[in-house]
């Protein structure tokens, strides 16, 4: 299959290029689209077969729920039960915008693979021009998980989904570099209180200043059940095997030379102002205490790990405020839980 991969930044003949996108959808086709988290691979979400090319596509374990895409907020009644007043507050102080809410789910619509193994379903509105002019032109809602090969950190720009897609899906819309750079966070409204399955950059403070206290999902319950079954893989991962390392200097810089005095080449992940000259690859994602661009730029980081020759990667700790406890749930993961000790 060739992948055509289509600019609708600044082109001329927009219209003409969301028809085709429409236009392969409708016929059960599968798209990657910008959203303002990161790109996602699109299909109609109340078309079992088309759902299933996503997992086909992706090399996604079938067990693992996918989002759906809404363009308009008052479609969240058609799919989802149970929307309570906390719920309808959340979506007007939030959407448009990088926040998953999880209803019960009207039985009979979404197709069975969107939600296997649960009676829920993960809805949201994104916030991004194409995203969201895809979905009103088309009509249906969109199940999207992220466009990346299973367990490759998700892509930010449409050159990361070619790397990872190319030849396995239609066509890409290309819309530049997304702007959060981590995936929604996803908030379970099934449970009293609430509970954050994942976080994202709609932090626990913002939703808790709209609706009172929420609880997070603790490791230990992920483990006996999984809320959010996508939690229990290895997911967002460089090929090198990745530590998570402290922020201070001399420990960076001491943990380079130990890994280099055993023959190892490192890639280091970390803010603009530690950056070291001792490290083989030094990547910055911003500045220490700038969390927003942290989450911005830390998969083209870890993307651009993938293509040195580095055999170990350190990534440098954030603290786990805002968006940085976002930042760290992700880098945990692609680490696996490694931290770096000498
Ligand atoms: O920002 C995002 O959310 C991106 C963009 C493309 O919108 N999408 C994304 O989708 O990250 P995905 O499929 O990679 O991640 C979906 C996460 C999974 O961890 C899944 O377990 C959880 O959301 N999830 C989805 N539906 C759920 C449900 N009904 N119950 C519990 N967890 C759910
Ligand atoms: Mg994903």
């Amino acid at each position: 299959m060739e992948t055509i991969l289509i600019s609708v930044d600044n082109s001329m003949d927009n219209e003409k290029i969301y028809k085709q996108a429409v236009d392969i959808l409708k016929n059960g086709g599968v798209v990657s689209f910008p959203t303002e988290t990161v790109y996602g691979l699109g299909a109609v979400a109340t078309d079992e077969a088309a759902v299933r090319k996503i997992f086909e596509a992706k090399g996604r374990p079938s067990d693992n729920p996918l989002i759906v895409h809404i363009g308009n907020a008052e479609e969240v009644e058609k799919f989802a039960s149970g929307i309570t007043d906390d719920a309808k507050k959340l979506m007007e102080a939030f959407w448009p915008g990088p926040l998953t809410l999880v209803f019960d789910m009207k039985p009979g619509l979404i197709a069975p693979s969107v939600t296997p193994g649960v009676e829920t379903v993960g809805i949201r509105m994104p916030d991004h021009p194409v995203a969201l002019r895809l979905l009103r032109t088309l009509g249906d809602p969109l199940a999207a998980p992220s466009a990346n090969r299973s367990g490759k950190p998700s892509p930010t720009e449409a050159s990361h989904v070619l790397d990872d897609l190319d030849g396995r899906i239609p066509m890409i819309l290309d819309g530049g570099r997304t702007g959060v750079g981590v995936e929604s966070t996803v908030l379970d409204m099934t449970t009293v209180p609430p509970t954050i399955l994942r976080p994202g950059n709609t932090t626990r403070e913002m939703i808790e200043e709209v609706i009172g206290p929420v609880q997070i999902e603790s490791s230990s319950s992920i483990e006996r059940a999984p809320r959010s079954p996508g939690m229990k893989y290895t997911h967002y991962a460089p090929e090198a095997p990745l530590f998570v390392i402290h922020p201070d200097s001399r420990k960076i810089e001491g943990a380079i030379q130990t890994l280099q005095s055993e023959g190892k080449q490192v890639a280091v992940v970390g803010p603009d102002e530690m950056k070291t000259e001792v490290a083989d690859w030094y990547f910055s994602i911003g500045s220490l205490h700038d969390h927003e661009a942290m989450a911005s730029n830390l998969y083209r980081a870890l993307r651009q790990c993938d293509m040195t020759k580095a055999d170990v990667i350190l990534a440098v700790e954030t603290d786990l405020s805002g968006v940085g406890v976002a930042v760290m749930n992700r880098l945990t993961k692609a680490a696996d839980g490694k931290q770096y000790n000498d």
